[in-house]
C-alpha cells in the first residue's frame, strides 16, 4: 500500500541512463515526493538497489544513497507504480528503427506505445504523463489519443519535459541545469500540469531557469539542441581536415573563433568523431521528419552533420594506415579508451567501435583498454572477425604495440608514464591522438611519432 505521507507520487518507467539519474536527483531534492523507478529489466533494477549501480556516473551513488529507501524506490512492478503515480515520467528507449518504413532513420516507438497501453491498462485515476525520452515532434499528440481512448473516464495530460543531461556529468547537469524545459498544452488541464511540473523542479532549480512552451516546441527543442551541438563538432572536425592540409592548427582556430561571444568556446574540440546514444539517432530522426514534411533541403543540411562525422572517423583510420607505411596487417595497435566520452562506461555509437572494426578489417591485432567500458566493449565486438583482446591495464595494452590510438579523453591517459610506454613498444612507435589530449611536443621529443587531429604530425622520418 502507498503511504499517504508524501505530497506527490512520481513514477518513472525506464531505469536507464536518463530515468535513473534524473529520478535520483528529483528524490534527493524533493523529500516530500515519493519517487518510484520501474523497469522490465529485473537485473537493472537489482543493480539500482545495490551499491554497484548499472551505470557509471560521477557522484551518482551518493545521490542515490541519500534518497534510496527514504523516498526513492526501484521496482519491477510496473503496474503498481503506474497506479500510484500522480506524475508519470516515461523514459524508455527510443532507438532508431531497424525495419520497415523509415528504417535506419525514424525513431522506433514500439517501447513507447507499449508503455502507453500499459499505462491505460494499469491506471485508475487521472495522471500527468511526461515524455522524458527524446521523441519525434507530435508524438505527444499520438500518445494522448491512445491514452485518452481508455473508456474508463480517466484523463491523461501529456507533457514534454526533455532531458538535456550529458553522460559523465549527469549529476552536475541535473543539480544545476542551464534550463528545465516543460512543454504542455495551453488548456486548463495542460496549464495545471505545467504548474505541477514547474513546482516539482522549483524544489531546487531557480524558477527563472524553468522555461515553458507548447508541447511541440519542447519536443522539437530537444532534437534541435542535439542537432546544433553535433553540428558544432562536425563544423570543427571539418576544419580539422582543412588544418591537416594547410598546417593551420585546429586548437588555435577553435580558440580564436570561440573567443567571439556569439560563437562561444564550448563544443569546439576536434576529435576522432562524436559518439553517444543521442546525436546520431536524434539527427536521423530530425532528417526523417523533414523528409516526411517534404523539406528536402533541410533534411540534407542536417544529414551532412552525420556524413562529416563518418568522414572524420574514416579519415582517422586512413591517417593511421598511411602513416604506418600503408600496412597495418598483423601490427599490434592499442586502443586507449573505448567509451564514447570520458567519465562513462557507455559505448553506444562510440567512435572506438568504428575505428576498431576498420582496423580489424585491415587485419591489425587490436588491444582495447578502458577504465570503465571493457564490459560494454566486449558486447559491441562480440562476433567480430579478427584478432582483438582486452586489457584493463593500459601498460599491458600498449606492450609490444606498434601504435596507440587514443579514442576517449580519459584524464588518466594524460598522466601515463610515456617513457615507460615507449620502451615497451615496437619502433618506430606511433601515437594517434584522436582527442588531442596529450602533450604532443613532449611525446615527439621522447621519440614517438605523433599524429594529432587537425594539427601537423610530429615525425622522426
Ligand atoms: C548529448 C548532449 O550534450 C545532451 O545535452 C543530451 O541530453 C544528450 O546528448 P552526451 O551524448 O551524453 O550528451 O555527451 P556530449 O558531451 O554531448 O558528447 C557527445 C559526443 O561528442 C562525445 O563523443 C564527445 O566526446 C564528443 N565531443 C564533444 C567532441 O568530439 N568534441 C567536443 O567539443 C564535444
Ligand atoms: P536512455 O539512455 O534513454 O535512458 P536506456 O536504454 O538506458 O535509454 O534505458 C531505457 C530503459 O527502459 C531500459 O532499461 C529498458 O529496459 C526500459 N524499458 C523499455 N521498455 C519498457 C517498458 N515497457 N516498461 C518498463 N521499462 C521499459
Amino acid at each position: 500500500m502507498v503511504k499517504q505521507t508524501f505530497k506527490k507520487h512520481v513514477t518513472c518507467i525506464g531505469a536507464g541512463y536518463v530515468g535513473g539519474p534524473t529520478m535520483a536527483v528529483i528524490a534527493a531534492k524533493c523529500p516530500d515526493v515519493k519517487v518510484t523507478v520501474v523497469d522490465i529489466n529485473a537485473a537493472r533494477i537489482a543493480a539500482w538497489e545495490s551499491d554497484d549501480l548499472p551505470i557509471f556516473e560521477p557522484g551518482l551513488l551518493d545521490v542515490v544513497k541519500k534518497a534510496r529507501g527514504r523516498n526513492l524506490f526501484f521496482s519491477t512492478d510496473v503496474d503498481a507504480a503506474i497506479r500510484s503515480a500522480d506524475i508519470l515520467f516515461v523514459s524508455v528507449n527510443t532507438p532508431t528503427k531497424t525495419f520497415g518504413e523509415g528504417a535506419g532513420k525514424a525513431a522506433d516507438l514500439q517501447y513507447w506505445e507499449k508503455t502507453a497501453r500499459n499505462i491505460v491498462k494499469a491506471s485508475a485515476s487521472d495522471k500527468i504523463i511526461v515524455e522524458k525520452s527524446t521523441l519525434p515532434v507530435r508524438t505527444a499528440h499520438a500518445m494522448e489519443r491512445i491514452l485518452n481512448a481508455n473508456g474508463k473516464g480517466i484523463h491523461f495530460e501529456v507533457a514534454s519535459n526533455p532531458e538535456f543531461l550529458a553522460e559523465g556529468s549527469a549529476v552536475k547537469d541535473l543539480l544545476n541545469p542551464d534550463r528545465v524545459l516543460i512543454g504542455t498544452q495551453e488548456t486548463k488541464t495542460g496549464l495545471a500540469a505545467r504548474k505541477d511540473l514547474v513546482d516539482l523542479y522549483a524544489h531546487w532549480v531557480d524558477r527563472k531557469n524553468i522555461i515553458t512552451s507548447n508541447v511541440w516546441s519542447a519536443e522539437l527543442s530537444k532534437l534541435a539542441a542535439n542537432a546544433f551541438l553535433a553540428q558544432r563538432i562536425s563544423s570543427i572536425n571539418s576544419m580539422s581536415a582543412f588544418c591537416e592540409k594547410t598546417e593551420a592548427d585546429v586548437s588555435e582556430v577553435g580558440y580564436a573563433i570561440g573567443k567571439d561571444n556569439r560563437i562561444g568556446a564550448r563544443f569546439l574540440h576536434a576529435s576522432v568523431g562524436f559518439g553517444g546514444s543521442c546525436f546520431k539517432k536524434d539527427i536521423l530522426n530530425l532528417v526523417y521528419l523533414c523528409e516526411r514534411y517534404g523539406l528536402w533541403e533541410v533534411a540534407q543540411y542536417w544529414e551532412y552533420v552525420i556524413r562529416i562525422n563518418e568522414y572524420q572517423m574514416t579519415r582517422f583510420v586512413q591517417n593511421m594506415i598511411q602513416a604506418m607505411f600503408n600496412t597495418i596487417a598483423k601490427k599490434r595497435i592499442a586502443i586507449l579508451g573505448f567509451a564514447f566520452k570520458a567519465n562513462t562506461g557507455d559505448t553506444r555509437e562510440s567512435p572506438a567501435i568504428y575505428v576498431t572494426k576498420k582496423l580489424l578489417e585491415e587485419q591489425a591485432h587490436v588491444i582495447i583498454t578502458d577504465p570503465k567500458a571493457i564490459a560494454n566493449a566486449k558486447i559491441d565486438l562480440a562476433g567480430c572477425k579478427g584478432t582483438f583482446e582486452f586489457a584493463s591495464d593500459p601498460y599491458a595494452a600498449v606492450k609490444g604495440a606498434h601504435a596507440i590510438a587514443v579514442c576517449t579523453e580519459w584524464e588518466e591517459y594524460k598522466h601515463l608514464e610515456f617513457k615507460r610506454i615507449l620502451k615497451s613498444m615496437e619502433k618506430p612507435a606511433f601515437i594517434f591522438d584522436g582527442r588531442n589530449i596529450l602533450d604532443h611536443v613532449r611525446l615527439f621529443e621522447m621519440g614517438f611519432n605523433v599524429f594529432p587531429v587537425g594539427k601537423r604530425p610530429l615525425t622522426h622520418y
